[in-house]
């Protein structure tokens, strides 16, 4: 993690919901120079999901903190690259307006990412980007398939009609008092259990729609959870944990019927599941399919796929003037 004299670098800033981070990035090597994360979950864990106002004033607090530590590379910065779609907006807020301030006071250009596309490159950390690819997406607020040429050419061609496949498993976990997030605990729970005891329907199983829903899903779970005590909790957390990702393969199966993958990913914070990268290697032996994964490091929120993404932005001249860089909260790709 030395300074090189003269390297070309970009500092990126994550804060689109409970993660402060910020990360250096060299932009010829695209050699990851500095990243550092500082997780808001315990702060969030009692509350059983992310309190807004608490995440916009720990960012606040954290953001400065790791700021200070990348002091020494200020000046081979040619770019401050900040996530500013989508996410929560007083939490964008927070990590656009360090941008701007650092933007005004090194005279330098703000490059915009969107957090998607944030996860997808963090597939390439350090690495030379594969495309096309296939990217199913699994986050706390996304779950999507998305067709990538290009950095500028992704076409999302299946989304979630309600909850995502990461956000039920943070209400199952919270209808358990598990705590937050939901989805490694219910990850290991499910360890210890059945998960043929329950047989909850798969959602949308008879559905010609590619497309996913969580929220029938999650009733099944909330009677199963109100009809039995805790000791069952593990049964119940493997039964949803399996039905919930045989929605994905059987939408997967479908869809890979007009469009048979050759190169496929999983990204997000959800992509971390054990469960789920096991039965998607055994789907994707079928096609014959590269499966391609994000180091477990870099599935959940991060600073250095902002700045991997940041890289492609800054090659495609995404630069924009610090006034003009705004906040979309609700946008998609
Ligand atoms: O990508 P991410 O950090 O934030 C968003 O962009 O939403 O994803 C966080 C989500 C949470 O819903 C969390 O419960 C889920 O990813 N998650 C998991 C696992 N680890 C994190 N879901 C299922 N299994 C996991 N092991
Ligand atoms: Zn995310």
């Amino acid at each position: 993690m030395g300074q090189r004299v003269g390297a070309a670098m970009i500092l990126s800033i994550e804060s689109s919901c409970d993660d402060s981070s910020i990360a250096i990035t060299e932009i010829g090597t695209k050699k990851l120079i500095y990243h550092k994360k500082i997780s808001q979950e315990l702060d969030h864990s009692r509350y059983g999901g992310v309190v807004p106002e608490l995440a916009s004033r720990l960012h606040a607090e954290a953001l400065p903190r790791i700021l200070e530590e990348c002091e020494p590379w200020f000046n081979e910065l040619k770019a401050i690259a900040v996530t500013n779609e989508p996410g929560l907006s007083v939490t964008l807020i927070e990590g656009v307006t360090m941008a701007k301030a650092l933007s005004i006071a090194l005279n330098i250009p703000i490059i915009p990412i969107n957090h998607l596309k944030g996860h997808i490159y963090s597939l390439f950390i350090e690495k030379e980007s594969l495309l096309p690819i296939t990217v199913l997406l699994v986050s706390g607020g996304h779950t999507q398939v998305i067709e990538v040429t290009s950095y500028e050419d992704m076409r999302t061609v299946a989304t979630t009609m309600d909850d995502s496949y990461g956000e039920s498993f943070d209400k199952v976990a919270k209808m358990m008092s598990l705590g937050y997030p939901g989805g490694p605990l219910i990850e290991k729970l499910s360890l210890s259990g059945d998960q043929s005891r329950f047989d909850f329907t798969v959602p949308l199983w008879q559905s010609p729609l590619i497309a996913f829903s969580y929220s029938g899903l999650k009733n099944q779970v909330r009677l199963a959870i109100e009809a039995n005590d805790s000791s069952v909790y593990p049964d119940i957390a493997a039964s949803f944990q399996h039905v919930a990702t045989e929605h994905l393969l059987q939408k997967l199966k479908k869809y890979f019927k007009s469009f048979p993958p050759k190169r496929f990913a999983i990204v997000g914070g959800a992509s971390a599941n054990l469960y789920l990268r096991e039965s998607l290697t055994k789907l994707l032996s079928n096609y014959k399919a590269n499966l391609l994964l994000s180091e477990l490091a870099y599935c959940s929120d991060n600073a250095a796929m902002i700045g991997r993404a940041a890289i492609e932005a800054y090659q495609y001249g995404h630069m924009q003037s610090n006034l003009s860089v705004s906040v979309n909260p609700r946008s998609k790709l």
